[in-house]
């Protein structure tokens, strides 16, 4: 009988697009682990949408002078569509702000409320007296308590990731308008953790020891051992779901109390629509609930969210929440703020066809027990070594013989020899191998087997060796042809969790979907036959391709710029200097010029030797730019010159005078060098 499971993915936050962190950490494993149970024949409901609420929305719509609403519609069509491009399977992709999502949070607001599960409170919160608001979460910021980070909010310090309240901070300062708040009294909900600690204790601690992630379970240790206190679940904002009880007015849910209610409406949504009865998935014992998040989610969905569902009384708890680490990015945190990030949409402009690469890499590389790096050249790597070099090319090697020795017909096998009855026992233990590395939630080496599999039929192939044979045994390569066709077989169906797209096409090149019964995970292992003998297969087409070292360039490129562009933006303006008098400035002698020569300087590596028309006389400079310039760039360049500052030797060379320059806005050195300076002749004076 099949077993029913609901599988959830965190909703991603709609202020941005998605990234590579958001794929390798939470959606792709998801996906894997999703694809894999259907393939089992289980009864899934894979669930994710839109996280709608929340301050950094209403900050961002405010700097773009839109609404909120604008802002999460804009975001919720992106990233919707990059799930959809990268082959994540939900079966529903929902968005908080459906009216199914605010009546569902609303009335388990009101369950709560009327069990007398919350705790009601008058406490001061911070106040910006210039915005008339009360800040909640991201509207301050100021030093995190416990790790000194100046730039921690009001909800979480992203420099340790521990969660506060906005008045634990030090120095608070508000996000709109800078000034620092003031304490006022309003009323909240609370939700009391402390009242769930024995039940948290006995769930997690002891129940769920051995099976949850180690770091999962640690974070939670670390969380009840510092003693639960009651948290907030409603802020002062205007952006939200309204709170819907007596003294409400004016506030809404927090965000962490409503978007995990998120997973339920979605599902909701989804039943609905498919005719389906949603509530067993919820509240039947049998069923397994998964929380799929990246670990700055964990306090939310192994504590509060559980305490929300066991105050509430009629829900099942997860079963797991496989928690992963971060993904950095060549060797820095991944940052939406500072555009340090592979968006999806662009990497699919870049790589259109290669979005079971990016799977692929990412997979191999998950941040599953520690935070790992992205980098580029271990992209290439998986890619132009493994997947072309291993699966590519045993696919290809197979597909391409078979029509050249027997028309794309696959032959009757004759008697297997020792080689091949030890492959094809090797082959059936795969679906069980990798299966229990998916079952354990290590996709990483679950990605790994899979490959492994690709090696087998690789490395027989090269053993085996039917080119040669072709001519003096066709009986025996008739044999070697068939096992080999039963691996590409099984590599088509055990791929599909990992590589969607590839699996779609390796199947429709096997014709493998006109063979229902040998298309399923178990088939493998039972050792049926996959491709019969006399099944015609299709032509060959190229599973993956080489990614050349400019395409890596290019994307290294791209990351080079954004850092550059930090840079500058980070430098801060200089205050202004003391005043001057119109004399003062008069004494500056600036003049037009024309840079007619231009040579290194020996053993600098930043000084240029020029000699400058400037309209007077022609005379030696020297000027610091050659980080920044050849010697060619700059001939013939017009350029603004002070020509009365007193001669210095530089390097035993007297220059004449300085060139004025600034830089861009990526930091580079570029030359004061108004638009008409080439319609002006050398030596007219700048007043
Ligand atoms: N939006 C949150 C984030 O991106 C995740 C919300 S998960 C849910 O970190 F449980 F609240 F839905
Ligand atoms: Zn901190």
């Amino acid at each position: 009988m099949s077993k029913r499971y609901t599988i959830t993915a965190a909703l991603p936050y709609t202020n941005g697009p998605i990234h590579i962190g958001h794929l390798a950490g939470v959606y792709v494993p998801a996906d894997i682990y999703a694809r894999y149970q259907r393939l089992q024949g289980q009864d899934v409901a894979f669930i994710c949408g839109s996280d709608e609420h929340g301050v950094p929305i209403t900050i961002k719509a405010k700097k773009e002078g839109v609404t909120p609403q604008d802002i999460v519609d804009k975001y919720h069509a992106i990233i919707k569509q990059s799930f959809i491009d990268f082959g994540i399977s939900f079966d529903n992709y929902s968005r908080t702000s459906a009216k199914i999502h605010h009546d569902t949070a609303s009335e388990f607001f009101k369950t709560l409320y009327d069990k007398g599960e919350f705790v009601e409170e008058i406490t001061e919160q911070l106040y910006d007296e210039e915005a008339n608001q009360f800040l909640a979460d991201r509207f301050v910021i100021g030093t995190c308590p416990k790790c000194g980070n100046e730039e921690s909010y009001g909800d979480q310090c992203e420099s340790c990731g521990t969660s506060h309240n906005a008045t634990d901070l030090i120095n608070p300062k508000s996000a709109i308008t800078g000034k620092t708040p003031v304490l006022k009294e309003t009323k909240h909900w609370f939700l009391p953790l402390d009242k769930h600690e024995a039940f948290l204790k006995e769930w997690i601690l002891e129940e769920h020891k051995k099976d949850w992630k180690s770091n999962v379970y640690g974070q939670c240790k670390s969380w009840i051992d510092d003693g639960l206190r009651p948290r907030a679940v409603t802020r002062d904002l205007d952006w939200g779901i309204p709170v819907p009880v007596e003294g409400g007015e004016g506030k809404v849910l927090y965000v962490w109390f409503d978007a995990p209610i998120g997973y339920i409406s979605a599902t909701k949504e989804w039943a609905e629509r498919e005719g389906k009865d949603w509530e067993p998935y919820w509240k039947d014992e049998d069923t397994k609930l998964l929380h799929f998040i990246g670990k700055d989610n964990i306090v939310f969905h192994c504590i509060i969210f559980p305490s929300m569902l066991k105050a509430e009384g009629s829900y099942i708890l997860p079963d797991n929440v496989p928690a992963n680490e971060f993904l950095n990015l060549e060797g820095n945190k991944l940052s939406t703020s500072k555009n340090w990030a592979v968006w999806l949409h662009e990497y699919l402009q870049d790589f259109p066809d290669k979005q079971d690469v990016l799977r692929y890499a990412l997979t191999a590389n998950a941040p599953e027990t520690k935070d790992n790096d992205f980098t580029w050249k271990d992209f290439q790597a998986r890619n132009n070594n493994e997947l072309v070099a291993i699966f590519g090319n045993f696919i290809n090697r197979v597909v391409v013989l078979t029509n050249k020795y027997y028309n794309g017909v696959v032959p009757v096998p004759n008697e297997f020899s020792a080689v091949d009855e030890e492959t094809l026992a090797t082959l059936r233990a795969f679906p069980a191998v990798i299966a229990s590395s998916i079952e354990r939630y290590r996709f990483r080496e679950a990605s790994q087997e899979l490959m492994n599999l690709a090696r087998l039929g690789n490395k027989y192939l090269a053993d085996e060796e039917p080119w040669k044979l072709i001519k003096e045994d066709e009986d025996r390569v008739q044999t070697i042809m068939y096992v080999a066709l039963q691996i590409a077989s099984a590599l088509a169906i055990l791929s599909e969790p990992f590589l969607p797209f590839t699996s779609k096409k390796l199947k429709s090149i096997l014709c493998h979907a006109e063979l229902v019964e040998a298309s399923t995970w178990n088939s493998i292992s039972e050792g049926q036959e996959l491709l019969p003998s006399n099944h015609t297969i299709g032509k060959a087409e190229l599973l993956f391709s080489k990614i050349e070292d400019l395409d890596i360039q290019a994307q290294l490129d791209k990351l080079e710029a954004s850092k550059k562009a930090n840079e500058a933006a980070s430098k801060k303006v200089e205050p202004q200097k003391d005043e001057i008098t119109w004399e003062d400035f008069s004494k500056l002698d600036i003049r037009v010029g024309t840079i007619l020569e231009a040579e290194k300087m020996p053993k600098t590596k930043k000084l240029l030797a020029l000699k400058v028309d400037t309209g007077i006389d022609t005379r030696t400079i020297v000027s610091g730019i050659a980080e920044s310039f050849s010697p060619e760039e700059v001939i013939g360049k017009k350029v603004t010159v002070l020509v009365n500052l007193a001669p210095r030797a530089l390097r035993g060379v007297e220059s004449q005078g300085m060139i004025l320059m600034t830089e861009d806005e990526s930091g580079n050195l570029v030359f004061v060098n108004p638009d008409n300076h080439n319609k002006v002749n050398n030596g007219l004076k700048i007043s």
